[in-house]
């Protein structure tokens, strides 16, 4: 079989370390963002891709999606700063219009070009529960496309337990008042359920 690794991560350091050293698969990010939180927390987080906000600072789900899920977190009694927050993909694409940078979604091809760090990283964190935020974690998670809203709610991934729900994100695109706040209503009944399984 094909040779993952020349010299095989053993710390998350050492993860991050070649995962920075391999660079962007596309051109044009700021910088790699890694994951955050305690090395052993008990729950990890996998969200898409870094957004605008997380390029430019090089930390994970600190834009809109990211306020929105830290504040879900809150209302579930789930400390931010006690889980492992990560991304599928660590560095940030976009297209541009104007002087925007909007967020153009990884390919297939992208999310399998990252999958093995992910894996590893994950190896190396060792959690009670990962929860896959949205349909390209769950794809780089399960490794293989499946639809969010028939996957949601507990899962296994690689034989760990997992949790599938939707991406802060899609919160924030919700048109209808109503129906945005129902949405992320449930988010947080997801949440609530996440926190019980870890
Ligand atoms: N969306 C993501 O999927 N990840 C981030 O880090 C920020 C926004």
């Amino acid at each position: 079989s094909e040779a993952l690794w020349d010299q095989e991560p053993r710390t998350l350091a050492e993860l991050n370390a070649l995962i920075a050293k391999a660079g962007p698969l596309v051109p044009g990010s700021t910088q790699p963002v890694f994951g955050e939180g305690p090395d052993h927390a008990e729950m990890v987080f996998v969200g898409e891709q870094p957004g605008d906000q997380e390029d430019l600072q090089g930390r994970p789900f600190v834009g809109p999606a990211g306020q929105l899920l830290a504040r879900a977190m809150t209302e579930a009694g789930i400390e931010r700063d006690e889980v492992y927050l990560t991304n599928a993909v660590k560095h940030f694409k976009f297209e541009e219009r104007g002087k925007r940078r909007i967020h153009a979604k990884p390919t297939a091809g992208e999310v399998r070009h990252y999958r093995p760090w992910l894996m590893k990283e994950i190896d190396l964190v060792q959690p009670k529960l990962v929860v896959a935020l949205g349909g390209t974690a769950l794809l780089a998670l399960a490794g293989k496309a499946l639809p969010v809203t028939k996957a949601r709610g507990p899962a296994r991934f690689e034989n760990r337990p997992g949790f599938v729900t939707v991406h802060p994100s899609y919160l924030l695109r919700v048109p209808d008042a109503q129906a945005k706040r129902r949405a992320y209503e449930d988010f947080v009944a997801d949440l609530v359920q996440i926190r019980a399984m870890a």
